[in-house]
């Protein structure tokens, strides 16, 4: 991991921060982390999958920067990512006596890190927040554009992200070093996002994301083996993309040239794959549920399809997509779901239905997606057929 660091800019007027990228990352915040927060306390919410000396780490460079700290290790969870864990670690910041110019530390994969960021949104109506990604998905995903929140459990139904609030970090630190530990299976998850990101990037950046999905397949398999040569680069281009489509429309207000929505290309999908807790990336049932990321995939995949069926993607562009999934060791579809038509009418209940009108977003070829109200219902279902249903 020789790659220099990259540093980049997030642009929202009086809410700019920077996204420093790179290995070793997480010990400028001795030297940064007072430049950007007034105060000198800090609550580091610390994710449980990490080694004890990332969290260390990161406690020294506060704890040298001047910073008094009370560090809380939270095992992630999606059934825990609720208002249960942030009513506890308000507490914790309360009991840690926290004051409006002092810091929540996010140090950990998106759950951690959308916790931490909405509880330092509510915390006395907001303390500053940065960002410490630990997972690929987090860092060129999660921890960029300020969504913050948490799941609601409504009887049977986990619904996600379904409280939260916009609350942009102060800064963001994508150490790449601490993808090392990284089990390769969330490796993958975090390549799923990239790929989403590949088949926007014209849509975001113009000519400048033209080859973005060409180039992240081609390097994405070895990424999936642990080669983490390039993660810098992956992670620095893929931020990008993000800051561009949250810079033109940061709270999904969908008044711009881009819309925010267009991030939740194959989402609408993966939402209701995540609700089927029985569902395996590769039909052992000891690896169900389906992972953010693997539902993703297969989320781009039926979304790709779905276009294709719409006329809007050619059968070469279909076929390049499922072969860019699949080369990265993702699932392209998977056994046990339940029926096309069954599955359409879950997708009902995404956060993506307005006025009982379904959106769901759709590829226009490589590198293009637009956000299409009320899709045709056969093009839905042949979107799911594609990765298997009946
Ligand atoms: N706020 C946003 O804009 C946004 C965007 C995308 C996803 N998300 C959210 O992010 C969540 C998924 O995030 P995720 O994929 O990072 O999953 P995650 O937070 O569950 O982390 C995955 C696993 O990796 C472990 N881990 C984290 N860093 C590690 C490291 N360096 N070494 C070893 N293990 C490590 C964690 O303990 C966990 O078991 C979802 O809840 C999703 O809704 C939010």
């Amino acid at each position: 991991m020789r790659e220099p660091m990259r540093v980049a800019p997030i642009e929202l007027g009086d809410r700019s921060y920077e996204v420093v990228i790179g290995a070793g990352a997480l010990a400028l915040l001795h030297g940064r982390a007072q430049l950007v927060v007034p105060g000198r306390r800090a609550l580091v919410v610390a994710d449980a999958g990490l080694p004890d000396r990332v969290v260390t780490l990161a406690e020294d460079a506060l704890r040298s920067a001047g910073f008094g700290l009370a560090t809380r290790r939270l095992a992630p969870s999606e059934e825990d990512k609720s208002l249960e864990t942030v009513r506890s670690l308000l507490e914790d910041a309360a009991r840690a006596r926290l004051d409006r110019h002092d810091v929540v530390l996010g140090l950990g994969g998106g759950i951690v890190g959308d916790v931490a960021g909405f509880v330092a949104a509510s915390y006395r109506r907001g303390v500053h927040v940065i960002q410490a990604p630990t997972t690929l998905l987090a860092m060129v995903d999660a921890s960029v554009g300020g969504k913050t929140g948490v799941n609601l459990r409504v009887g049977e139904r986990l619904l996600k992200n379904m409280v939260g609030a916009f609350w942009q970090p102060r800064m963001v630190l994508a150490d790449v070093a601490t993808l090392e530990s990284l089990p390769p299976r969330h490796l993958r998850c975090g390549l799923a996002e990239c790929l989403k990101h590949g088949l926007i990037a014209r849509t975001a950046l113009g000519d400048a994301g033209a080859d973005l999905f060409g180039w992240t397949a081609e390097v994405g398999p070895g990424i999936a083996s642990g080669d983490l040569t390039h993660a810098t680069e992956l992670v620095a281009r893929h931020v990008e993309v993000k800051a561009a489509v949250v810079r033109a429309d940061e709270r999904e207000e969908d008044a711009g040239r881009v819309s925010r929505a267009i991030l939740n290309l194959g989402h609408t999908f993966a939402h209701v794959l995540e609700g089927l807790g029985d569902v395996s990336p590769d039909g052992d049932a000891a690896s169900a549920p389906l992972a953010h990321g693997e539902a993703v995939a297969l989320g781009l995949v039926a979304a790709t399809a779905m276009s294709g069926a719409m006329g809007e993607m050619a059968g070469a562009e279909i076929a390049e997509v499922r072969g860019a999934v699949g080369s990265v060791g993702l699932p392209v579809s998977v056994e046990g779901l339940p029926r096309a038509e069954d599955l359409a009418e879950r997708m009902r209940d995404d956060k993506k239905v307005v006025g009982g009108t379904l959106r769901v977003i759709a590829p226009r070829g490589i590198g293009r997606a637009a956000v299409v109200v009320d899709p045709p219902e056969s093009a839905v279902l042949e979107g799911w057929r594609a990765i298997g249903a009946g």
